[in-house]
């Protein structure tokens, strides 16, 4: 089993490449920006609040989180690892993410910071659509959805973009990231897990570049 954390600002990549790797390796993506998703169409209060906070771009507290993954992790059920898509975006939940591991026997294989510059997330964010049946992320230029408007995975036919996919809370996202998350590069470097990915490179490119990782083929950087 391999657990594996990926790193990188709004747009970087990680959910399309956390979903591959579910197809090809059969593990298993927590993201937590999915999760708050799925709680702000629950309706609920707490649903409520975490819509403001993340259409604005802030981070939601680590409280809420934490307690999302805690729940997940003590479900069990991933032979094949986890993925850890989004999450932790801070110190505390990088903290809580190594005790939770702990206490359930394991721990983090590996940790892949995806490099991206400012200019490409914007590009990447503004274009982004979801399947809205299966969650697989397209692009208007570099994945357009098919020509019949059927979705590739599941033959869906509706599509949704993201309320935070705009430039101004693109822009609280990127200083959230810069401020609260990439001390996460340094904190992980000191434990000797962190390997670094051109998030610039084609999708299949990224791919190859994570699975030479996985598998030990990489070479030192
Ligand atoms: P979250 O859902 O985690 O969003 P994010 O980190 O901002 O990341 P994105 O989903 O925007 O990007 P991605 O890196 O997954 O890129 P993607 O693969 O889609 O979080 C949303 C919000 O929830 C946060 O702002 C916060 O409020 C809250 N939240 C979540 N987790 C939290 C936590 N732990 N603590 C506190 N708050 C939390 O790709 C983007 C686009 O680029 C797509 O269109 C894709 O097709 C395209 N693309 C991908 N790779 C390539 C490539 N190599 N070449 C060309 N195009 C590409």
């Amino acid at each position: 089993m391999t657990n594996l954390i990926l790193l990188g600002p709004p747009g970087a990549g990680k959910g399309t490449q956390a979903r591959l790797l579910v197809e090809s390796r059969g593990m298993v993506q927590l993201s937590t920006g999915d999760m708050l998703r799925d709680a702000r169409s629950s309706g609920t209060e707490m649903g409520r609040r975490v819509a403001e906070v993340m259409d604005q771009g802030h981070l939601v507290t680590d409280e809420i989180v934490i307690g999302l993954i805690r729940e997940r992790l003590n479900a069990g059920g991933a032979g094949g690892g986890y993925i850890f898509d989004g999450f932790p975006r801070t110190l505390p939940q990088a903290d809580a993410l190594g005790a939770l591991m702990g206490e359930l026997g394991q721990r983090i294989d590996h940790v892949i910071a995806m490099q991206v510059d400012d200019e490409a997330l914007v590009d990447r964010v503004s274009g982004r659509s979801t399947c809205g049946t299966c969650g697989e992320v397209y692009h208007d230029r570099t994945r357009p959805i098919p020509g019949d408007g059927r979705c590739v995975t599941c033959g869906g036919t509706t599509f949704k973009r993201r309320g935070d996919d705009n430039a101004d809370s693109l822009r609280v996202r990127l200083l959230a990231y810069y401020k609260q998350t990439s001390p996460l590069v340094g904190y992980y470097h000191a434990k000797g897990l962190l390997r670094g990915v051109d998030g610039l490179a084609d999708i299949a490119d990224v791919s190859a570049a994570i699975a030479a990782i996985l598998d030990g083929t990489a070479g030192p950087g």
